[in-house]
């Protein structure tokens, strides 16, 4: 058994320091090899590749997407994927839904909330560790998304995955995970994402355990950075912020399997090898991770606030301008100094359904009760905003300016209502009492006039 790609992982392209092994740029035209002169040069498909490798394209985009849209993979690798798939046994992955899932007797519409789901005792990998919450849209028309909490302990080993269905974003919250991709590897941590594209195949490690975080589903077109408008070329998600992993590769011929979800099912498939094969590769499709410190938030500096759009790290279209198959929003330490002005979020009922985690700290608009690891849903024009007490908090303080610190949240928001799984109704850690928070909140209105 030898494995090349991990003396191989370093290569004179990679950044320096703690970036080591990751090339910089959303949205890039990368190209990397794990071995001199695998990469063909000035061509695609030479009649024999170096090494006695396979060209093979990997399309993330229909062949016709416009340029811009357009993205795919060139790969040059041991064994053409093909070879990483047999004939598919259905199995079953009970907690891991798709939509249209509708749950009868489980109710969808309300304001719920969330404590952080435990691990139990039973060993999950990334796969089987899968629990979840909502769903949205319909897998198979490719629209909405669904969002999941994940609870990992356990490595998959000679066992790999990908999802036909979906690009995974992957929010930890706690434990580190190695994500070993046909194009790469990338270590992820809480205060960092990863986004999987759709079809790459890949095995997780646990480096650090257990791992808990959340995962975005995203069915529909794939998750780009917003377009700034008037805030121009600079803050928010910058690109140079998002790191594509370099070339690295196994040559491991053990007994394996691949589990595929395809259009909400799971299936299996039996190999004799690892599919982890791609020696060189170069495109625009690739995994990224990025680091949410990065982050640079816009916001109010005289008088009331923006949109909490303003916060956008990425967003996935729907194809409907403006109006998101997903966005993915980040609410992080920042400095509030607006004047004269209710600073947490507003009171709001949005067309727009919103589910948020909790990945550290306090949050201002629930100071108490969001807890690290939690989630609360407000579904499709179903009203919410701060409790009493932030509410009379913010509105008595001396507004000078103040930090927000040490608080890191983040909202999964879609066009299409967000349908609660079983699990979410029904075995998940629901806080029976969250819709209570907003129970104190006092009619002050008398008629009397300048009453404030
Ligand atoms: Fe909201």
């Amino acid at each position: 058994m030898t494995d090349l790609g991990s003396r191989n992982i370093i290569q004179a392209q990679s950044l320096p320091g703690p970036h080591q092994g990751y090339m910089p740029g959303y949205g890039n035209d990368f190209e990397t090899e794990a071995l001199p002169d695998a990469l063909p040069q000035g061509m695609n498909s030479p009649q024999r590749c170096n090494y006695g490798l396979y060209g093979e394209q990997l399309s993330g985009t229909a062949f016709t997407a416009p340029q811009g849209q357009n993205e795919r993979t060139w790969c040059y690798r041991i064994r053409p994927s093909v070879k990483h798939s047999h004939r598919y046994e259905k199995i079953d992955v009970p907690l891991w839904k798709s939509a249209p899932n509708v749950v009868p007797d489980v109710v969808s519409l309300g304001q719920y909330r969330w404590d952080a789901i435990p691990h139990g005792d039973a060993p999950l990998t990334w796969v089987t560790g899968m629990r979840t919450m909502t769903t949205a849209g319909d897998v198979h028309t490719q629209v909405g998304m669904a969002a999941h909490v994940y609870l990992v302990t356990e490595s998959m080993v000679d066992d790999y995955f990908y999802s036909a269905d979906s690009e995974l974003l992957v929010v930890p919250q706690a434990g580190r995970m190695r994500f070993h991709t046909e194009l790469g590897i990338i270590d992820l941590e809480p205060k960092e994402i990863a986004i999987i594209p759709r079809g790459l195949l890949y095995r997780v490690e646990v480096l650090d355990g257990p791992c808990r975080g959340f995962v975005c589903e995203n069915y529909g077109q794939k998750f780009e950075l917003p377009r700034r408008g008037p805030i121009g070329a600079n803050c928010m998600a910058n690109p140079r912020d998002f790191k594509a992993p370099i070339a690295a590769f196994e040559d491991r011929e053990v007994p394996s399997t691949v589990t595929i979800k395809w259009c909400g099912a799971f299936h299996v498939t039996k190999i004799g090898h690892s599919p982890l094969d791609v020696v060189a590769w170069h495109g625009n499709y690739a995994p990224m991770k990025y680091d949410l410190r990065t982050y640079c938030p816009v916001g109010a500096i005289l008088f009331d606030h923006p949109d909490p759009s303003i916060f956008t790290v990425l967003t996935a279209p729907s194809g409907q301008e403006g109006t998101a198959n997903i966005d993915f929003v980040l609410f992080r330490e920042r400095w509030l100094v607006a004047e004269d002005t209710f600073r947490p979020p507003w009171y709001h009922k949005n067309i727009m359904s919103e589910l948020m985690g909790n990945i550290y700290g306090q949050y201002d608009a629930k100071p108490q009760g969001f807890v690290p690891g939690g989630i609360s849903l407000h579904n499709m024009m179903l009203p919410h905003g701060p409790d009493k007490n932030a509410f009379e908090r913010a509105s008595n303080a001396n507004l000078g300016p103040d930090k927000l610190d040490q608080t890191m949240s983040f909202m999964f928001e879609t066009r299409f209502p967000q349908h609660l799984t079983e699990f979410a109704g029904k075995e998940a850690p629901l806080q029976d009492d969250y819709i209570d928070c907003w129970d104190d909140i006092e009619k002050k209105f008398d008629g009397t006039p300048g009453k404030k």
